[in-house]
């Protein structure tokens, strides 16, 4: 597949007023929430607070409309992600239809939802990779945290499944303070499941996480030895699976490139077809989102005000503005600075340079010292 569109320019005015052009890359990946529902009730979903009911979802044309549009617009990778994308039932069809536009598709699941015979329908409808989440190691703190009686056994089947039909298994989990000192257990299974590649991801609180941050947050011990063993276990198991990590924030020097640049890399659908910079772009007042219904994915991408809101550098604080990494970083999560700065055009409080940092470590040492309290279930 190659990208089918070529770049654009945009105008832009900074903070003196100043104009200019920006070039606009076309999106490399577009991530499809077909459903918030979900059986599962992970305490740190990302999820807003206010989910989007089946009633507003988009329709099966709608979707294969869009995927379409992508594909136009240049995208290459699709994820089909939720919620639980496997609560459609139209995800078949629809993986169909994206395979048929030419999209490498990746289907991001908690395997609740999939059997034998599904698997085997994915894998003839093109399916490209399957990235499988795990919540533990044991069935006991998997479940828990899942808050899905069974849904350990169901997973180990479906990876099973997923390798018997030659479909490419990645292992996601999330890791927090209450199933850190299990990395390598949970490395352990994902080889014995036939994974090629697990992402082991440091929680990150945005959308329902918040409310379990106590519960959830990782000691400085613990991230300082969870960095040290992913360092170790890359070595030790080269050539048998790829580690993909994602450390802890606040333990880091600068931050992430969040999306890899605002509105440089990559799009989100929501189910009901609003076009999101990022998952958790809602979280920021200032901004309006287009949808798939109105406007065309296209228009959304080039011409919107969120997508336009922190692209290039005028928007930057001086600070990130005058620094070297500002093309390595972009100024860090625009979503994070909104969450604990309350400015989402103010630099990324996980930098060591951002006059913001010390409220995030001394925050984050708090909640990680805390005794963990029951988790927080979504309407339970
Ligand atoms: Fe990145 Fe801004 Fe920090 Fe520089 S000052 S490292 S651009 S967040
Ligand atoms: Fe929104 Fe990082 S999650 S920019």
């Amino acid at each position: 597949t190659s990208a089918k569109t070529t770049d654009r320019t945009s105008e832009w005015t900074d903070r003196d007023g100043v104009t200019g052009r920006i070039r606009i890359p076309a999106p490399i990946a577009m991530l499809a929430e077909l459903t918030h529902r979900c059986p599962l009730a992970c305490p740190y979903c990302s999820n807003p607070l206010e989910l989007e009911g089946i009633s507003t979802e988009l329709s099966t044309q709608e979707w294969i409309r869009v995927f379409q549009e992508a594909a136009a617009l240049g995208v290459l990778h699709l994820h089909l992600s939720g919620g639980e994308p496997a609560s459609r039932r139209d995800l078949v069809e629809l993986t169909a239809a994206a395979a048929k536009a030419g999209l490498y598709t990746n289907l991001i699941t908690s395997g609740i939802g999939l059997n034998e015979r599904r698997i085997a329908e994915l894998s003839a409808a093109g399916l490209d990779h399957l990235q499988l989440s795990i919540q533990g190691a044991t069935p006991v703190l998997a479940d828990k945290v899942g808050g899905y009686k069974g849904g350990y056994d169901r997973k180990i089947a479906v990876a099973e499944w997923t390798h018997a039909a030659g479909i490419p298994l990645t292992v996601n989990a999330v890791c927090h303070k209450q199933n850190m000192d299990e990395l390598g257990a949970m490395l352990d299974l994902a080889v014995e499941l036939g994974a090629r590649r697990i992402e082991i991801a440091t929680v990150q609180f945005h959308g329902w996480a918040e409310k379990n941050r106590k519960a959830l947050m990782p000691t400085k011990e613990q991230v300082l030895h969870a960095n040290a063993f992913v360092e170790e276990a890359r070595k030790r198991l080269e050539g048998i699976i790829v580690i993909d990590y994602v450390p802890a924030d606040h333990h880091s020097t600068f931050p992430k490139a969040c999306m890899g640049g605002w509105g440089r890399t990559g799009l989100n659908v929501t189910p009901s077809g609003k076009v999101l910079p990022c998952h958790a772009a809602e979280s920021i007042p200032s901004l309006n989102f287009e949808t798939v219904r109105d406007m065309s994915l296209t228009d959304i991408w080039y011409d919107s005000q969120a997508f336009n809101a922190y692209r290039g550098d005028s928007w930057m604080p001086d600070l990130c503005r005058s620094c070297d990494r500002k093309g390595v970083d972009f100024g860090g999560c625009r979503c994070q600075a909104m969450a604990l700065a309350g400015d989402a055009a103010t630099t990324d409080p996980v930098c060591i340079l951002s006059p913001m940092r010390h409220l995030l470590v001394e925050q984050a040492e708090i909640d990680s010292r805390a005794e963990p309290p029951e988790f927080v279930y979504r309407g339970r």
